[in-house]
Formats: C-alpha cells, sequence, structure tokens
C-alpha cells in the first residue's frame, strides 16, 4: 500500500467559521465573538474556505498575489490564537499529529535536519494524558504537539537517548523530517554536536537554562499567563463537581483551651493597629495621585538594600558569595526579587516603566511601547475588578538563577514565598502612608519579557502589587 507523504495545514479554531461579506470583508466569527481580518479578493476568500478542514501551509508560500494574500489573512488568523496546524496525509482525514499554540506569535516552521544529525529529546520535555489525548508539552515551547499515532508517542520514548535521524526513520517509518524540524523548533528535541555527549543537563542551548529544574520551570509557566491558552484566575472550575471547603477550619475534636478571656480583643499596639487597618485598595483617586516623594518613600522603607556583606566559604566547596540585608526576610538572603514600576499616575515622575535599582535606591526608565504599558494597566485593572489602572503598578520579578544556583529542587517554591513577604511589606508600608494597595495574583510572563527583553526563565514576574492614593468613596 502506498503511503501519502504527510503535510503541515492550517486549519480554523472549531469554535469559529468565516464570515465572508460581498466586498471582500472577511471576519472570524464564533457564538460570542467576531473577529474582523480585513479585505481580500475574491479568489483568496474561495480558497481560505478550506481552513476549515485544512489548508496546506505550501499554499501560502510563493510570489503569487493569491499566496500573498492568503497568507496575511492566515497570520492575522495565527495572531488572534485561531488556528491549529495538522500534519497528517492530504486532505485531513487523519492527523498524526495536531499542533496547538501555546503562545501569541506562535507559527509553525520546520528546522532544518539531515539523516546525520543526532537528536534527543529536550529533559523540558513531557509527555501526558489530556481527557482522551497523548499530548506532548514543554514550558519552553510555543505550541503543544497532540500526539494521534502511537508510534510516533514510541518514537519520543526512544529519544530519551541520543539516535541518529536515520537510524531513527528505519525504527519509525511515520517520522518525517517536518514533524523532527518542528519538534527542534519547539525545542522539544536538541539537536547534538559532536562535543555535546548525551545531552544529559546540557545548556539546551542556553546556559540560564543549566539552572533550572524541570518541575520549577514547569510550574512557572502554568501558573501565570502568556505560555499556554488555559483560563487563569477565580474560574470557579469545580464549582459543578463539590460544594466549597468552609471559610473556617471546623475545629478538632477534643480539649480546647479558650483564649479570648488572656487578651484584650482590641489592638494593643500601633503595629496591632496597622494590621488590623490593612485592607486591599483597588480604586485610586487620580485628582490626588501619589507623588514621587512618596513613591521613594515607599520604597526606601520596604525594599532598599540596607548593606552588603560576604559569606559561604565555610561551606566545603561553595565560592564566596555577596549577600545583601533589605527591610523585607528572604530565603537563604538571596534577594532574587527585582521590582519594575509601571507608572499610570504620579506627581513629578513621567508615565512608563522603571527599574528600581534597589542597591543605589534610584529609579532607571526603561523604553517601552506605549501599547504594551496600556496592555499591562487594562489587565490588572480587570484583575482587580477595578473601574481604572492603579497610579503606579508594581511587578516583582525573580533572578530565578541568584536563588536556584543554592536551592535547586525548592526553589521556585521559595520565590513564592518571599513574593509573599513583599507583598505584605508593601500592604503595610501604603497603609501606615496613607496610601492604598492591593495584590494581584496574575501576570503575564510573555509580555514582561518582549517588554523588557529578558528571556523568561532568566528573569520574570512572579507577583504584582497596585499602589496609589486610594479613592475616599470607594
Ligand atoms: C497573593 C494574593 C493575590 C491576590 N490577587 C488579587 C487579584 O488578582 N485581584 C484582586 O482584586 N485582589 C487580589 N488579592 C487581594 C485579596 O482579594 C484580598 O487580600 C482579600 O480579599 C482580603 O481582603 P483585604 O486585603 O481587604 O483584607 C490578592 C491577595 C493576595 C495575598
Amino acid at each position: 500500500m502506498r503511503t501519502e507523504t504527510p503535510i503541515i495545514a492550517a486549519r480554523l479554531n472549531g469554535r469559529f467559521s468565516l464570515h465572508m461579506q460581498a466586498d471582500g470583508s472577511v471576519a472570524a466569527v464564533s457564538a460570542d465573538l467576531s473577529v474582523g481580518l480585513g479585505q481580500f479578493s475574491a479568489a483568496a476568500t474561495a480558497r481560505a474556505a478550506h481552513l476549515a478542514i485544512g489548508l496546506p501551509l505550501a499554499a501560502l508560500a510563493g510570489k503569487s498575489a493569491l499566496a500573498k494574500q492568503l497568507h496575511a489573512l492566515v497570520r492575522r488568523l495565527a495572531q488572534h490564537g485561531l488556528l491549529d496546524y495538522h500534519l497528517g496525509p492530504p486532505g485531513g482525514a487523519q492527523d498524526l499529529v495536531v499542533i496547538e499554540p501555546q503562545v501569541a506569535d506562535y507559527w509553525p516552521q520546520a528546522a532544518k535536519l539531515s539523516s546525520s544529525d543526532t537528536i534527543v529529546l529536550s529533559r523540558f520535555a513531557y509527555l501526558h494524558r489530556r481527557g482522551n489525548e497523548m499530548v506532548l508539552q514543554s514550558p519552553r515551547a510555543g505550541a503543544l504537539f497532540r500526539i494521534c499515532d502511537p508510534a510516533i508517542a514510541a518514537a519520543l520514548a526512544l529519544l530519551s537517548r541520543p539516535h541518529s535521524i536515520g537510524k531513527l526513520r528505519k525504527q519509525v517509518g511515520s517520522l518525517n523530517f517536518d514533524l523532527l524540524g518542528l519538534l527542534l523548533d519547539s525545542a522539544m528535541l536538541l539537536k547534538l554536536g559532536a562535543k555535546d555527549g548525551d545531552g544529559l543537563r546540557a545548556s539546551e542551548g542556553d546556559p540560564n537554562l543549566v539552572l533550572w529544574d524541570f518541575h520549577d520551570l514547569l510550574f512557572h509557566t502554568r501558573s501565570t499567563e502568556g505560555r499556554h491558552t488555559d483560563p487563569v484566575g477565580g474560574t470557579y472550575a469545580y464549582a459543578g463537581v463539590m460544594p466549597p471547603l468552609p471559610a473556617v477550619r471546623p475545629p478538632w475534636p477534643g480539649k480546647t483551651i479558650a483564649l479570648g478571656k488572656l487578651a484584650a480583643p482590641e489592638p494593643a499596639s500601633p503595629f496591632a493597629r496597622l494590621l488590623r487597618e490593612r485592607h486591599s485598595t483597588r480604586e485610586f483617586d487620580d485628582r490626588n495621585p501619589v507623588t514621587l516623594a512618596e513613591l521613594a518613600q515607599f520604597l526606601g522603607t520596604t525594599a532598599r538594600v540596607l548593606s552588603e556583606w560576604k559569606g559561604g566559604r565555610d561551606v566545603d566547596g561553595v565560592p564566596e558569595v555577596t549577600y545583601s540585608s533589605r527591610p523585607y526576610p528572604a530565603a537563604g538572603s538571596a534577594y532574587e526579587l527585582e521590582l519594575y514600576l509601571a507608572v499610570s499616575n504620579c506627581e513629578g515622575l513621567a508615565r512608563g516603566l522603571y527599574h528600581y535599582d534597589a542597591g543605589g535606591h534610584a529609579l532607571t526608565a526603561i523604553d517601552v511601547p506605549p501599547q504594551q504599558l496600556h496592555a499591562m494597566f487594562t489587565s490588572a485593572a480587570y484583575a482587580m475588578g477595578a473601574s481604572g489602572p492603579p497610579q503606579v503598578l508594581i511587578t516583582i520579578a525573580a533572578r530565578f538563577g541568584r536563588i536556584s544556583w543554592k536551592y535547586a529542587s525548592i526553589a521556585y517554591s521559595l520565590i513564592l514565598k518571599d513574593a509573599g513577604v513583599l507583598l505584605q511589606t508593601f500592604y503595610l508600608a501604603a497603609t501606615d502612608m496613607g496610601l492604598g494597595g492591593c495584590a494581584i495574583g496574575t501576570g503575564n510572563i510573555e509580555r514582561f519579557a518582549k517588554m523588557t527583553g529578558l528571556d523568561f526563565h532568566v528573569e520574570g514576574p512572579v507577583g504584582q502589587f497596585a499602589l496609589g492614593r486610594g479613592r475616599k468613596d470607594a
């Protein structure tokens, strides 16, 4: 039996269909959304109708006017996250692999490979069950791969050891160069050079990855926004499955010691009063914005470096390490957290993004596109259910390597604990200064990476805090 060579085809998300108007305007329409895509020729719109079952990407290549129009239309759909990419025989009857983009700008590109190349699976790639499907994912990858052919899953298992492509393809006929090239482009696979040995704990082409454990990088990308497409936030995912747990844990049975009589219920000190006064403020008085002097005081009180010191030599094989002391506690005194201030309305400070240099107690302006700053404020307002942006949005970013160098497998959990400590420090300082603030549980790590040019696994958001002068009537 002759097997047809698999091709890559783009397919429109099943919830959407394309609506074409007589004037050539095209929109992707679902039950509750319509996304305008622009105007196209009759030939392009007729061909685009194939997106419902699969439009071969080869149809977008070439210099003809039709190919260029189709390319523009398909790229627009891709930017809106409305496409999957299918690898299988022409006609779309039987998929071998379906690629689901996970980042906004994913575009399938097969890296060039030859039979003599040696490849191995990335240590960040994992195969797991999702419903009735088997999916290959990696926190590094811009897309996930739904594996529809068990022979391909078996070949991936073989790739726990390096294999030359020629030998591998003799063992698994359905593995073609396109699929291997796509997996390589997504960093699911690595190409090993002569000096790379067995590919174990390799830098994977980026020395900053050496310090990441698999579970920590996965946790980071799946508990933030930007590098996956699942809903994030208060989604009440289990509301239909089981009732909520009680707000307060029912007491244990047994003898109790009542504490109420032992201490007065009223706050006994200014600090106890501060704790009671602390609350979240989500609406801000934009006619009375926070001032630069207040911001300086807030940052100096909460986050400034107080001293630097050296240590570490006492442990065998450990070099001398420089540490710092700051107003809040931090695991191992690593102080891996950095503050980035998105300023919307602050008297004496222009709108923009700034890095707080905790050592020099200074702000450094970072040039960022205004629309990305706007998107950041919009997301923060949405997360708080607020009517407008916070006056200052503080992103707490971690320099991951600073803490994983010492703590490895528990590094990410320590980072989140450190972020919690800093958030409460912010709350208390804001309350003490008569300002208002609110922690924000979500943050987009891809947007931050784009704004700063820092790779998501080098330095990135692990928390946010909205700050400003609270509105008295809110
Ligand atoms: C880690 C953390 C994440 C939070 N995320 C959000 C958020 O995304 N949006 C929001 O409106 N409030 C957020 N909050 C604020 C809580 O909703 C608030 O602390 C809680 O309702 C108790 O109210 P209070 O702070 O006024 O005492 C967060 C608080 C914490 C500590």
